[in-house]
């Protein structure tokens, strides 16, 4: 039987930016020992393989033609695009935003695809992003949707930046924030919005081990 059959579980993390769906993603994956997705890295680099290139962001068939080029490399927590090691610049602010524009097109989305449905693999997976549960693993068991208020995620990343010595203006974020919620959520193809199954789980005054056992809860204790 292929490891891509709905036998797999999968749990589905989505939500916007700054949300703690990541950090909520990964330890809900080491403490049921599944293997971890995280599906906006791919947008990051196709973003990234965009600004390296000069490739137009409004062409999305030329930025689908990078998305099927790249060779990527998750090492644990390291990504290797090409064999070089790019995860620190995956977390530009300049990435940020060209990842949200390369990720409103359909030939983006479909490129990345099977790409994301190969992370399937016994014993389980968890995946975070924007889609997983309305569209690249709709048979996700719990669907989880992640969110805060804008102001809490703004200064969430402002304390993230700050550990890595980047010093960046509340404002300046906060408005950052709110207009890739505008376009991740208003866009045609796969839209940020919950899936009608999904477990809404808001962490604005909720700290991460609590999200995390809130998401633990919802898994059958067998697979606990
Ligand atoms: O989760 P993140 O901030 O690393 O995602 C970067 C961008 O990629 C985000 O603005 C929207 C896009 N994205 C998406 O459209 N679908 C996903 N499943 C994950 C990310």
């Amino acid at each position: 039987m292929p490891d891509s059959h709905a036998a797999v579980p999968v749990v589905a993390i989505d939500g916007p930016a700054a949300s703690g769906k990541g950090t909520i993603a990964r330890q809900v994956a080491a403490a049921l020992g599944y293997h971890y997705l995280d599906s906006g890295s791919l947008y990051r680099l196709v973003a990234h393989q965009a600004l390296a290139t000069g490739t137009d962001p409004g062409d999305g068939e030329a930025l689908a033609a990078l998305a099927r080029a790249m060779v990527v490399r998750f090492d644990g927590d390291a990504i290797r695009l090409d064999g070089a090691d790019v995860t620190e610049a995956l977390r530009a602010e300049a990435v940020s935003a060209a990842a949200s524009r390369v990720a409103v097109h359909p030939a983006v989305r479909s490129a990345l695809l099977e790409r994301q449905r190969g992370f399937r693999r016994l014993p389980g997976l968890v995946a975070d992003g924007r889609d997983m549960g309305t569209v690249v693993f709709p048979d996700a068991a719990p669907k989880v949707f992640v969110t805060a208020s804008a102001e809490e995620r703004a200064r969430r990343r402002r304390r993230q930046l700050a550990e890595t010595g980047i010093d960046v203006n509340i404002q300046s974020l906060l408005r950052d924030i709110r207009e890739r919620d505008e376009r991740d959520a208003s866009r045609s193809a796969a839209p940020l919005r919950p899936a009608v199954d999904a477990v809404i789980l808001d962490t604005t005054n909720m700290a991460v081990e609590a999200a995390v056992a809130a998401v633990l809860a919802l898994i059958a204790p067998a697979r606990r």
